[in-house]
């Protein structure tokens, strides 16, 4: 996916895309001193009104990343707020769109630098994987997760990715569309980007918080619809084998949306179609993101 705003916000300025630089040695590329979100905002068809998604709980997940990084002059939580709604509104208004905000430090200096903080915001359609309907194969890694004494998987910290990089290029390399990457004691933790959940005779069993998944928006989300559906749900750890057995397994993030994984390790989940709990869910998450039910308004800030 090819990021190609034609505007960006770079510090507080809306300048064209291409001119959003920093060194090449700025401490953020040379040592990976940055925190991000990803966010999208999605259209009610019926109103035509554009809603951020869940943005206050983003704006908090980078708030803690800026503290856990010790940036000095790190930005507010109104003006990240502000820069999101001007990146949509000046690049894609009237559609879906996807958003990353990034916090980096963007002068030279050393590991230890904690100043020279900039950030930019930027807007682009996004569009949606057709393996949303059909599902994806996953494959359980060779790497496992950082470790939360490693590296702060809680956090969305650009480094962070790296690990997640390299288990996707080896899944890809083995045939698989993603990776399902365990913690180091051989737990399901999750993919390298999305988290993951199990539906076991009806249960909806999510890794807790312990397996050094990252705090995500979207398994919140899916936690809260799945409890308002009737549907138990459990946060707890899950073994590798629960992967083979379950009868249906899918991922979810603000990027991969509810996204059905059909396969482990070649083996199919339940029949190898995308299961009911997990299309259910999928439609569930569909209404609440665009606001065609009046359910969580509180989770749709409006690009007026
Ligand atoms: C490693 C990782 N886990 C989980 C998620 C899902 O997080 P969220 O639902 O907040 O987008 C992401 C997505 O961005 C991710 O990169």
């Amino acid at each position: 996916m090819p990021w190609t705003a034609h505007t960006i916000i770079h510090n507080g300025r809306a300048i064209p895309f291409e001119d959003a630089k920093v060194h090449a040695l700025s401490v953020g590329i040379a040592y990976g001193a940055a925190v991000f979100e990803g966010i999208r905002a999605y259209m009610n068809p019926a109103t035509g009104t554009l809603s951020v998604f869940r943005l206050e709980e983003h704006l908090v997940r980078l708030d803690q990343g800026m503290k856990f990084m010790r940036f000095d002059g790190a930005p507010s939580r109104d003006v990240m707020h502000q820069a999101v709604l001007d990146a949509v509104r000046l690049n894609a208004p009237d559609d879906d769109c996807y958003i990353r905000l990034q916090v980096q430090i963007e002068e030279r200096g050393s590991m230890a630098s904690t100043g020279g903080v900039g950030w930019v915001c930027a807007a682009i359609p996004r569009e949606r994987s057709p393996k949303r309907e059909s599902g994806v194969a996953a494959g359980v890694s060779s790497w496992t997760r950082i470790a939360d004494n490693t590296m702060p998987a809680r956090i969305k910290a650009t480094a962070n990715y790296h690990a997640g990089r390299i288990a996707t290029l080896q899944a890809k390399a083995d045939g698989y569309d993603t990776p399902i990457i365990l913690t180091r004691d051989g737990k399901v933790s999750e993919t390298a980007g999305a988290c993951l959940f199990l539906v076991r005779d009806g249960v909806v069993i999510t890794p807790s918080r312990e397996n050094d998944i990252l705090e995500s928006v979207t398994r919140d989300t899916v936690l809260t619809l799945a409890a308002e559906h009737g549907m138990p749900t459990q946060e707890r750890r899950a073994d590798r084998t629960e992967l083979y057995v379950a009868d249906e397994v899918f991922v979810c993030g603000t990027g991969q949306e509810l996204m059905p994984v059909t396969s482990v390790d070649r083996l199919p989940v339940g029949d190898g179609r995308p299961g009911p709990v997990t299309m259910q869910l999928q439609a569930a998450y569909e209404a609440v993101v665009r606001g065609t039910t009046n359910a969580h308004a509180a989770w749709r800030t409006p690009v007026a």
